[in-house]
């Protein structure tokens, strides 16, 4: 267990994932960093995370001695396993993930995970900076994003305790830290809780666009889909992102 005086609070930066990159070697495994808003906030494939008050936005340390490259791709995927099941802790909502870590609520995302690789060296990563951003208490989105985009608050009619979520997340990013390496636990509690399986799907390569149909993931969370002529492929995170066919989800 560690000890949890390693949390700062910020009202406002830039990205907690970069102020946490910046500071790395500064701080003890295990630190989070919390901001009120980010000004900045950073999300997959280069793209922005709109960071306004009533959210968490929440960057956690995680140095786990020596990580490969490829353990680093499915933290990301535990990492969407300890923020779904944080998230019933602390407010009784169940979310589902979509493939590879949006979690989702009514179809629509709420949070967005993004895994920041700290310096590589000789194919080792020695920590990685887990960044979450949970939209709680909003009450409205950018017209950008606002048939994908909602918050606790717009779907189940209630504020929350962004405090109490984010002790609850804390707490199972502490848990994940001290089982990096028990796959076997992580895969099953993603499969579980993973609603692009079984859903119809379309993803972009080279340029073309595809359909097919998640039947499920592989060890390396790799989601296995199967074409129209019945061929079946595995579609790897980072590679693709993928939208259902008749929406986000
Ligand atoms: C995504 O869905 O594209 C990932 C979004 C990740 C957003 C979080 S908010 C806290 C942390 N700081 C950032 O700048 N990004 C992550």
């Amino acid at each position: 267990m560690k000890t949890r005086e390693n949390i700062i609070l910020l009202d406002e930066v830039d990205s907690t994932n970069s102020y946490l990159k910046e500071r790395a070697g500064q701080f003890p495994d295990g630190t989070a960093v919390i901001a009120r808003r980010q000004t900045c906030g950073r999300g997959r494939t280069g793209k922005s995370f709109v960071s306004a008050d009533g959210g968490l936005y929440l960057s956690y340390l995680l140095n786990t001695g020596n990580l490969t490259v490829k353990d680093t791709i499915s933290v990301t995927s535990k990492a969407a396993v300890a923020v779904s099941d944080a998230i019933f802790k602390a407010t009784g909502i169940r979310t589902q993930i979509k493939w590879v870590n949006d979690i989702i609520l009514n179809s629509r995302k709420i949070c967005g995970i993004l895994v920041d690789p700290g310096k590589f060296e000789n194919g080792i990563i020695p920590y990685v900076i887990i960044g979450i951003g949970i939209n709680i208490n909003q009450n409205n989105f950018p017209a950008e994003i606002g048939n994908i985009a909602s918050s606790f608050r717009l779907e189940v009619g209630r504020e929350y305790d962004v405090g109490t979520i984010a002790e609850a997340i804390i707490k199972e990013l502490d848990n994940l830290s001290c089982n990096i390496h028990n796959d076997q636990d992580y895969i099953k509690r993603y499969r579980d809780n993973c609603c692009t399986i079984g859903r119809e799907i379309l993803f972009e390569r080279e340029g073309e666009k595809i359909s097919a149909v998640a039947i499920g993931i592989t060890d390396d969370y790799g989601l296995i889909v199967k074409y129209d002529d019945e061929i079946i492929d595995v579609l790897k995170a980072g590679e693709v992102s993928v939208r259902g066919i008749a929406g986000y989800v």
